[in-house]
């Protein structure tokens, strides 16, 4: 009796077995972020399941908050078999300990959004990168501000900008750089742009904090223009005015990425977050996992530099621009 119930399991089992067996798909890429709490990287993660679903393989996603957990995750995708993975990685400057890593697991890497830098601090081009246009995205939000700015008629000299900052991160810098140019150029006072530096990571309350710094420096601005890398960089400065009791209608601030602004573009009572350029995160999940997909599968070697646009979202068209980009 005995021996036909254990024979009887393990018929059970092994029916439980065999089809996923089968089915499971033959390629497994990782996809690692930084920030997994960030809707940002969530939107990435759910494009990737898409092409996942689409061409049949899996996409095993891990979070990756700092450089342990990256080099363990790395070990741990070699052991579920995957064949390589796509990265956002927590620091850049791990990219050649990342690289290491994955040459010594056979693991072909892509990176997302941020790109490696070598000791030197020059980025690693030879790793194949997916991300914004950084310097043009950071340029549509100053031209936002500053056309919002002569919307409403304020006179320029009640007028200071606070751009909140992360400069150790190339993109973000470039963001920033290229949104202060792009005031300058527009004819703003360069006198009057105040950088805001963000420490450590760019979330609603470390830029909250360096905002308040920088308002406890310029106590006695009438109007502000507020920009910063990111959709958080720039709530966090928002929540910084609110906390200081400037009017909702005396401070015009825009973001970056615009997937982390949607609950704020939302609110029933406008604040002074005016809108976000709103990158594709959903073309970036989608297509690293794609191109992944092809370079395992065919050898097809992907390309070393692929670069996204963006595009203003407001409260008056967000939830039709989301609809048109597949992001609602
Ligand atoms: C960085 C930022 C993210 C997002 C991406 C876009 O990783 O931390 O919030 O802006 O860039 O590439």
């Amino acid at each position: 009796m005995k021996q036909i119930r254990t024979w009887l399991l393990g018929l059970a089992l092994a029916a439980l077995l065999v089809p996923s067996a089968a089915f499971a798909a033959d390629i497994k890429i990782g996809f690692l972020v930084k920030q997994p709490e960030e809707p940002w990287f969530q939107v990435e993660w759910k494009f990737a399941d898409k092409a996942g679903e689409e061409l049949g393989f899996d996409v095993i996603k891990i979070g990756v908050p700092d450089g342990e957990k990256t080099l363990n995750a790395i070990d741990n995708l070699a052991a579920a078999g995957a064949q390589g993975f796509v990265i956002c990685t927590p620091d850049v400057r791990l990219g050649p300990g990342i690289m290491a890593k994955a040459r010594a697991n056979g693991l072909k890497v892509i990176t997302v959004d941020d790109r490696f830098v070598a000791a030197d601090g020059s980025y690693m081009e030879e790793v194949p990168y997916i991300g914004m246009s950084a310097e043009k995205i950071g340029r549509q939000m100053g031209e936002a501000l500053f056309t919002e700015m002569k919307n409403r008629g304020w006179n320029m000299d009640d007028v200071s900008v606070m751009m909140t900052t992360f400069e150790e991160l190339d993109t973000t810098r470039e963001r920033t750089d290229g949104a202060i140019a792009q005031l300058t150029e527009m004819g703003f006072p360069a006198d009057r742009i105040y950088k805001a530096p963000i420490q450590q990571r760019m979330e609603i309350p470390t830029a909250l904090d360096a905002a308040n710094t920088l308002l406890t420096r310029h106590p006695n601005v009438k109007y502000w223009l507020v920009g910063g890398p990111n959709d958080n960089s720039v709530l966090g400065a928002v929540r910084a005015l609110e906390g200081w009791g400037i009017a909702v209608d005396s401070a015009i601030a825009v973001g970056i990425n615009g997937t982390d602004c949607i609950g704020e573009l939302e609110k029933a009572n406008p604040t002074s977050f005016y809108g976000s350029i709103l990158g594709l995160a959903g073309v970036e999940g989608y297509e690293s996992s794609k191109i992944m997909y092809y370079w395992i599968k065919d050898g097809k070697e992907p390309p070393l530099d692929t670069r996204t646009v963006g595009r203003l979202i407001t409260r008056e068209n967000f939830r039709q621009v989301l609809q048109e980009e597949g992001m609602d």
